[in-house]
């Protein structure tokens, strides 16, 4: 008989422990380096010229008086830019979506204000920063268009592209269904581009070697993107081309596919023979992809119990001229709750701007907001508490797909969650509680996001020391893989975690995939723990051989691994430390490399997602509008939590991030310049810790074996999803006021 063991049994191992990030102390000292940091003999510089015009052709590029600094040794601009492979033969990177995929000094034409149109490279960083400004750029500015509801009556349906963004069948008859409700709600929302503004800008130290290899050392969320996207672009062989990305100092789906300052960089090093620098200012952090502005309308129909009857929800999004940029926005009101009738749509409008891209739960983000909000005028017209409509729309199974969930523990999600906020106590009158000169309010929302699984590779080295190196070419984009990963190897091997190593960030090491989709862990975490479970194996094999050895006849299911050693489980007396096991075989190391790819076999009968539910009090100054977020608490149901100190921190910042999307962030752009005005920290406004209140986090128990081996989802992204909706009913809760477009600022509630 096999007995499959049960992935949420605590094991005593360090797997479910809230173990502190092994790369702390690397990261509070600065021994940690980041792409900017790592240094060459003769190193140069580059610095970027960002066009002026949203739209226009470049008619004179005058660096002359630039190449009159001192120090300054080129300034590449499309006029003498070196032939690469990629304007010959076609090219992408791992992410791209339909379309050309902007490139950088290809030609004189401008596709968006902020466009790379020169780089100019000097031997110091203030030389080249100097001569930089030096650069005269003429431009024919051509007519722009960057309002995305002055070009919405121009949005079309986007050509396929990733399976889930296409947009389901319609389900019954949803305009019927909407004429013949009880209750009907029929709303607007609308949210502006965001930008993801990571601490770390992005920047390439590009090495040439005296053989003509490159040493690449990029901000990015997968090493093997940026190798491949050298390697095509620039015609070079896989094995001349490195890239290097030990830490990376936030992303959030920026550094998913390259950005342009690795292509400067890499040109310049081939093209000088020397090192290259390129470092992206602040301001051109707000040139490339964005999280896209968004307008969404919803219209739901319920019978007078609130039962929905009917969800139609239409979204228009933006898109740059070169490429079709496209979310998962719309399908989730298809999924979230039980209902008969639902029309979606989804359609792009193209914009003279640089391509969106996947920002932190991209299109649930947005698309969950719309219907979340929705949701709660729903409860309020219906007279249900939000919590109670929610839990009488509940969709037992995905309800596009026809699929049971392989888990989905999202009542306990509401139930817990309101239990900690209080949520009972809730008077469901608005403006009915007040504290002093503030309306209190209390809000709620729901999320969901998938739980995917991407083939994966990782080794595993056992040494006759004792110690294990587990390896993968995967990222740690702030969010803790290198931890995560170490207690899962170190609790394969009965290891304690200081007596484990784990590397990534090196196109050299087992291939994986880029750091996104919250799939990390369940990916690469399941090809760790399958090249240890190889390990085991063959250290088991090596112990029964051994003379005199106490497991000559033990099977794998016979013997546990702990303390650093095999034992018998029926005899703890009998066992054998692993690195007195290689000693005496005469064994250097053990070494496994394994690509672990999903079960599909066990996967496809279910639809698999992560759950949550966040519970927001809000206080809004009656005389001033202002919103000041007083208490959340996010709920979370993303079965096995790995490590609930990192798990925390992921669900943290993400409703950090839901509050700052509910009511600070926006990229103003000036329409007649076509450009965004607010580039800098100082007026983009993101939530600082005055902003943040007390966050309370859940993880409810949520047993799944289908998933992965590991039973675990990933809590990247969830932790976002639902927030932004949450503040918002907050907001009306207290006041009375429905604000559909965000952010929430106090110009709209007054
Ligand atoms: Mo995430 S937007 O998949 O980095």
């Amino acid at each position: 008989m096999i007995t499959v063991p049960d992935p949420l049994k605590p094991s005593g191992g360090p797997v479910g422990k809230p173990v502190s990030r092994v790369d702390g102390p690397l990261k509070v000292t600065g021994a940690a380096k980041y792409a900017a940091e790592f240094r060459a003999e003769g190193m140069l510089y580059g610095v970027v010229v960002s066009a002026a015009v949203a739209r226009g052709a470049i008619e004179t590029i005058d660096a002359a008086a630039a190449l009159a600094v001192p120090g300054v040794v080129r300034v590449f601009t499309h006029e003498n830019r070196p032939r690469t492979a990629w304007f010959d033969s076609k090219w992408r990177d791992e992410v791209a979506p339909p379309g050309s995929p902007f490139r950088p000094l290809y030609d004189e034409h401008v596709h968006y204000s902020g466009q790379p149109v020169a780089l100019v490279v000097a031997d110091t960083f203030e030389a080249a920063r100097y001569a930089a400004s030096l650069v005269t750029v003429a431009c024919s500015a051509g007519a722009h268009e960057t309002d995305l509801k002055a070009a919405r009556a121009k949005a079309a349906t986007p050509p396929k592209f990733r399976m889930s963004t296409d947009e389901p069948a319609p389900r019954g008859n949803a305009d019927r269904a909407l004429k013949a409700a009880a209750v009907r709600v029929d709303a607007e929302y609308t949210q502006p581009a965001e930008f993801h503004n990571p601490m770390e800008a992005h920047a390439t130290t590009a090495v040439y070697e005296s053989d003509g290899a490159l040493t690449v050392y990029d901000k990015i969320q997968g090493a093997a993107n940026s190798q491949t996207f050298v390697c095509n672009v620039f015609g070079l062989a896989k094995e001349k081309v490195r890239v290097v990305s030990p830490f990376v100092g936030g992303a959030f789906g920026s550094g998913l596919r390259p950005q342009y300052q690795l292509f400067l960089a890499v040109m310049g090093a081939l093209e000088l023979k020397r090192p290259v620098r390129v470092v992206l200012t602040r301001q051109q952090m707000f040139t490339f992809g964005h999280r896209p502005e968004t307008l969404q309308s919803v219209s739901l129909g319920a019978g007078a119990d609130g039962a929905l009857q009917a969800i139609a929800h239409e979204a228009v999004a933006e898109t740059s001229r070169y490429e079709d940029y496209t979310e998962n926005l719309v399908n989730w009101s298809g999924m979230a709750y039980r209902c008969d009738h639902v029309k979606l749509g989804y359609k792009l409008a193209k914009l003279d701007v640089a391509t969106p891209c996947d920002m932190r739960a991209p299109g649930a983000t947005t698309g969950v907001f719309a219907l979340e909000c929705a949701m709660d005028e729903l409860a309020h017209a219906a007279g249900v508490d939000p919590v109670e409509l929610r839990l009488r729309n509940y969709a037992e199974k995905d309800q596009v797909n026809d699929r049971p969930y392989s888990s989905k523990e999202l009542r306990a999600c509401y139930r817990e969650g309101a239990a900690k906020f209080g949520w009972a106590a809730r008077n469901p009158v608005p403006r009915s509680t007040r504290r002093g000169t503030a309306l209190v309010g209390w809000g709620m929302a729901g999320g969901m996001w998938d739980a995917f699984q991407q083939p994966a590779s990782a080794r595993a080295v056992l040494s006759a020391d004792g110690t294990l190196t587990a390896s993968s070419a995967t990222a740690d984009i702030g969010t803790g893989t290198y931890t995560v990963m170490t207690q899962i190897a170190a609790e394969a091997l009965g290891l304690p975690v200081e007596a484990v190593a784990f590397k990534l960030g090196d196109s050299s090491l087992p291939a994986a995939p880029i750091e996104g989709g919250s799939w990390t862990v369940s990916s690469v975490g399941t090809a760790v723990k399958a090249a240890c479970d190889g390990v085991r194996e063959e250290a088991l094999a090596l112990a029964r051989k051994l003379e005199d050895s106490p497991l000559a006849k033990a099977e794998l299911e016979d013997v546990i691994f702990a303390d650093g050693h095999i034992g018998l489980k029926t005899d703890a007396s009998k066992r054998l430390a692993l690195a007195d096991v290689l000693k005496r075989s005469g064994v250097a190391a053990v070494e496994k490399t394994v690509e672990a790819v999903p079960n599909l076999v066990k996967q496809q009968p279910y639809s698999r997602a992560a759950h949550g539910a966040a519970f927001v009090e809000v206080e809004v100054d009656e005389d001033f509008g202002t919103v000041k977020v007083t208490r959340v608490v996010s709920a979370v149901a993303a079965g096995r939590i790995i490590n609930p100190k990192t798990a925390r921190s992921q669900i943290l910042g993400a409703v950090v991030w839901g509050i700052g999307m509910a009511l600070h962030e926006a990229a103003a752009v000036d329409h007649a310049l076509g450009r965004v005005m607010n580039h800098n920290y100082g007026e983009y406004h993101v939530p600082v810790h005055a902003d943040v209140p007390d966050i309370g986090v859940i993880f409810v128990d949520e047993p799944d074996d289908v998933v992965n081996p590991l039973g675990a989802k990933g809590v990247g992204e969830i932790g976002i999803v639902g927030v932004a909706a949450a503040v918002a009913n907050a907001v009306f809760h207290a006041t009375g006021k429905r604000v559909r477009d965000l952010p929430i600022t106090l110009d709209k509630l007054l």
